[in-house]
């Protein structure tokens, strides 16, 4: 007895996938069936159901075996929904008059996360009245024959006579008037027929044997367990059926009857067929065993699932079909059909299902007569051969969502998912929908298999990425871990997804410079990149794009700008180059947004400025990027009367004399140098800048003449507002003044010297030189020289002695110019000046002579080469005045340096 009823222990542990806790509450359903009732009880999930039945206020535990001697049986699906069926004559129904059923049965409810077991009373009545004479149940568990209790009207023997053996019980049924046995009858014996011979068994015996046999108030029920000893096997119409006859006898004081009974069964082996669609089940239509008559007309036949019939309608909306052949009752079944379910098994980690369906055939014939009636009812559970059913990812990603989304089935209800592993990362089924993965399940084939679905986006760090021709290829690796909840076996299954997302590249740009031209290089992007071309602000145009020198080649096309194109803006113009830049945009034309913004600037050598030997410079001023609104035809030198000889909106052109339009010159170490600017005049009169204001124009343009060559050289720019513009350094070093003791300008004061006192009107002999040229075609000239009294040669009073080289005219006292001859002191005469001019005071106020005074001299470097005119060539107009050698027809570039001589002390 040790088995418990139904179902064996069922623990599992589905309480880790949280199913446990999300359980609905038990409901439980009562339903009469004809001579069965049908308790449902569920959902279980992984609990232990244990039913007892219920009689005289005791509870008896339905073991196995009591339940087939009892007419109890149990099934439970796997989802841990449980059916009970109990005949109507089950041992422990309370009968009324064979009328009213009760059964009350307690079922205990335990399992591992009930604090406590859960108790339930369970009482159901059922009416049945339309007993046939005689009805059959085939369970799984236990045949049942109830039969009318009522024997041919002579057929009472003397107890002593009663035949035991060698009469056939077919026989005495055959008899025509049958009357009910009189309540009087007990039952005494029961003889078992089998093919060995009889068994004779008291009743007691017989119920020690797990058999039951009893009366009601009209009928005999006897029940034989499934596995009885007693039961035969015998072929019908090629069905192998299970078997058993019996005779019950009677006994009254003196008398005792016999009532004959017998059951047929079908076995599953040899009656049910599968193909991969369809189960078909074959039932003889003439069960041999159970019929002795000839006179047998079927006259009823039902389909049902679960001992519940089914109309013609319902089955053919589940496609189940029932014929009648000649000898077969054929039930087809179609695999998966609503009221059966998959079960999942597990082998060396791969899936197999069966389907498991429990559907009842009901019969009514008759024989002889109509009374004699015979319900036949099979409860018949038809589990199909495990079939390989390997789980079938189905990748439904649509690349432009960004995600994997997959679908994995189909599997029985009995399996879960658990985890799933991406890599060397194990989650399970939370932690995945904590990470955003969606896990969902759904239904399918009617219900009874399941299909989980996944998404994995893109960006989860599981997923990898591969980048390549245009493409990127996203690829997941990923395990699902499952698990078969009844047997806790466990299975995986690997996937592998990829799916390929066009890389949406977008065009790109790249350049380059040479002495004259941008080039400009654009790769086209990915096909959904249409775009337009701006080059600085204009759009390209085919004719444009011939300008430029397009050239195309599927992949790219490339143009040409020249550096001084109007495309391209002037940021700086340097020393010795203008820096340019070109800007390039590529525009999507539909929404305008700029999906390359590429700017390039370059310096390009300049030739703006040319320097011409014959004193002539010209100066191409361009507009600069940071000086938008100019207008160059405003530009001019620093003389403002000096504009440009041309202009247009971007450029103007100067052409001028290096003694002109305000130039100056300064004399460098290497050359001299000529500067001018190019400005607005407007700009001059203004006060520097604010920041907010356009930066000012302003264009230094020098020239640099090399002591023996000239050339050009340089523009300068620089806004108002920089810092201040670094003068180049004087070469002061290069032209030194001294004073003479006499006039044969052979010694020297010294350095040290000084302050020297003279006497007023004592003479005193200046020298100036033009140290460190050794080119004799280059002359010192003086151009002014005046004493101060302070050392500020700016400072007053002053007072001029030399001016535009000539002795200043309204000085009472004259210089004297002296002239210079090559000695061993002087090797190139031009590049001496001498002077003489009489020591004299300034006087102050009060008429007082102050005590001191500095001399200072501009001087003038000029090039024989290069006449300039100016002071070079410029003629005194009083010879008297010691002009001698001072004449020259050719005079080039000068430059102004300045020496200083002093203080020179007056004696009273
Ligand atoms: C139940 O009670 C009835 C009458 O009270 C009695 O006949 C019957 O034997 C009892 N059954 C059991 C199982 O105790
Ligand atoms: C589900 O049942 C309907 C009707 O019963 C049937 O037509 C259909 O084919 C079934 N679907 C599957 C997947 O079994
Ligand atoms: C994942 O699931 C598989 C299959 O059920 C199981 O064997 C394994 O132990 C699980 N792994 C983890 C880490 O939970
Ligand atoms: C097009 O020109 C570019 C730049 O010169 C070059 O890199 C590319 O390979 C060319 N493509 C084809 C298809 O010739
Ligand atoms: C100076 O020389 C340049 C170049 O030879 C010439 O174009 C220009 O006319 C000359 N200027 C004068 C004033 O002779
Ligand atoms: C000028 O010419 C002389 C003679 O040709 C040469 O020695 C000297 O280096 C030159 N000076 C410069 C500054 O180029």
């Amino acid at each position: 007895m040790g088995h418990l009823f139904g179902l064996g222990c069922l623990l599992i542990l589905i309480g880790m996938v949280d199913v446990e806790a999300q359980n609905p509450p038990l409901t439980i359903g009562k339903k009469c069936l004809g001579n069965v009732m049908r308790i449902d009880v569920g959902p279980l999930g992984g609990k232990n159901l244990e039913v007892a039945a219920v009689m005289n206020n005791t509870a008896v535990i339905l073991t196995s075996s009591l339940a087939s001697q009892c007419g109890f049986s149990m099934k439970r699906d796997q989802l841990g929904n449980a059916m009970i069926f109990a005949s109507l004559q089950n041992c422990f129904a309370q009968n009324l008059a064979d009328e009213m059923f009760t059964t009350t049965l307690h079922l205990r409810v335990s399992g591992p996360f009930l604090l406590k077991d859960e108790i339930y009373q369970v009482v159901e009545t059922c009416q049945y009245s339309t007993w046939a004479s005689r009805e059959v149940i085939c369970d799984n568990n236990y045949m049942e024959v109830s039969l009318k209790r009522a024997v041919p009207e002579d057929y009472h023997h003397p107890k002593h006579a009663m035949p035991l053996t060698g009469s056939k019980p077919a026989n005495a049924r055959r008899s025509a008037e049958k009357v009910p046995m009189d309540a009087g009858f007990r039952i005494t014996t029961v003889v078992f027929f089998t093919p060995e011979g009889e068994k004779v068994m008291t009743v007691n015996d017989a119920h020690k044997k797990g058999y039951w046999v009893g009366n009601s108030p009209t009928r005999l029920v006897q029940r034989v367990p499934s596995a009885a000893p007693e039961i035969f096997t015998h072929n019908v119409a090629g069905v192998p059926m299970r078997v058993f006859k019996t005779s019950t006898i009677f006994e009254k004081t003196w008398l005792a009857t016999q009532i004959d009974a017998a059951a047929a069964c079908p076995l599953q082996e040899g009656s049910v067929f599968f193909t991969r669609s369809t189960i078909t089940w074959y039932l003889p239509r003439h069960i041999d065993p159970m019929i002795t008559s000839q006179q047998f007309t079927l006259l009823e036949v039902h389909f049902g699932i679960n001992g519940q019939r089914m109309d013609a309608g319902e089955m053919q909306a589940n496609k189940y079909s029932l014929a009648l052949t000649d000898h077969y009752i054929v039930t087809e079944i179609p695999i998966g059909a609503a009221g059966g379910y998959f079960k999942s098994h597990v082998q060396a980690n791969l899936y197999y299902i069966s389907y498991v369906i429990e559907p009842m055939l009901e019969l009514l014939w008759s024989e002889d007569s109509v009374l004699e009636l015979t319900k036949y009812k099979v409860y018949f559970t038809i589990a199909t051969n495990v079939l390989p059913h390997p789980p079938q990812l189905v990748d439904n990603t649509v690349p432009a969502d960004r995600m994997f989304k997959m679908a994995l089935g189909h599997f029985a209800l009995d399996v879960v998912l658990l985890n799933i592993t991406f890599g060397s990362e194990v989650l399970s089924v939370t932690d995945c929908m904590a990470r955003g993965f969606n896990i969902m399940e759904h239904l399918s084939h009617n219900d009874t298999m399941r299909v989980y679905s996944l998404q994995v986006p893109f960006t989860d760090p599981a997923v990898s990425k591969l980048a390549g021709e245009g493409v990127i290829v996203y690829s997941l690796h990923l395990t699902f871990g499952l698990l078969v909840l009844d047997t806790l076996a466990p299975f995986s299954h690997a996937a592998y997804l990829e799916a390929v997302l066009e890389d949406m590249i977008s065009p790109s740009v790249s350049g380059g410079c040479d002495q004259r031209n941008f080039f400009i290089l654009v790769k086209y992007g990915t096909k959904g990149f249409s775009f337009q071309t701006t080059v600085g602000k204009r759009l390209m145009t085919p004719s444009l794009a011939q300008h430029y020198n397009y050239m195309e080649n599927g992949t790219h096309f490339s143009f040409v700008v020249p550096f001084l194109s109007s495309d391209a803006v002037v940021e700086a113009i340097e020393s010795s180059s203008i820096r340019s830049r070109l800007n390039v945009i590529l525009v999507n034309p539909q929404t305008n947004e700029h999906l390359k913004d590429f700017s390039m600037a370059c310096n390009f050598p300049s030739t703006l400025t040319e320097c011409f030997p014959n004193g002539t410079m010209t100066a191409l001023a361009v507009k600069l990027e940071s000086v938008p609104s100019l207008d160059p035809s405003g530009l001019t030198l620093r003389d403002h009367s000096c504009g440009p000889v041309y202009s247009d909106e971007r450029y103007a052109y100067f052409v001028f004399t290096v003694n002109s339009c305000g130039t100056t010159r300064k004399f460098l170490p290497d050359g001299m140098l000529y500067e001018n600017e190019i400005a607005l005049p407007d700009d001059h009169q203004m006060k520097p800048a604010t920041d907010s204001e356009e930066a000012h124009y302003d264009l230094k343009v020098t020239c640099l003449y090399d002591i023996n060559t000239s050339h050009a050289v340089a523009f300068h720019t620089r806004p108002r507002r920089s810092e201040p513009y670094a003068e180049n350094s004087e070469g002061q070093l290069h032209v030194v003044m001294r004073l003479s003791l006499d006039d044969s300008y052979s010694n020297f004061q010294m350095l040290e010297d000084f302050p020297i006192a003279k006497y007023l009107q004592q003479p005193l002999y200046f020298e100036v030189e033009l140290k460190r040229s050794t080119n004799p075609q280059v002359s010192l000239e003086l151009e002014n020289c005046w004493a101060t009294q302070e050392d500020d040669k700016t400072s007053q009073p002053r007072w001029n002695l030399i001016i535009n080289g000539c002795p200043n005219p309204v000085d009472p006292y004259q210089v004297i110019f002296h002239p210079v001859w090559a000695d061993e002191r002087v090797r190139y005469p031009p590049h001496f000046k001498r002077f003489e001019v009489q020591m004299f005071a300034f006087a102050d106020e009060k008429d007082d002579l102050v005590g001191q005074l500095f001399v200072h001299c501009d001087v003038v470097i000029c090039d024989a080469k290069n006449p300039l005119g100016g002071v070079c060539s410029r003629q005194c107009p009083n010879p008297d005045a010691g002009m001698r050698g001072q004449k020259r027809d050719i005079v080039d570039v000068a430059d102004f340096e300045h020496v200083s001589l002093g203080p020179i002390a007056f004696l009273q």
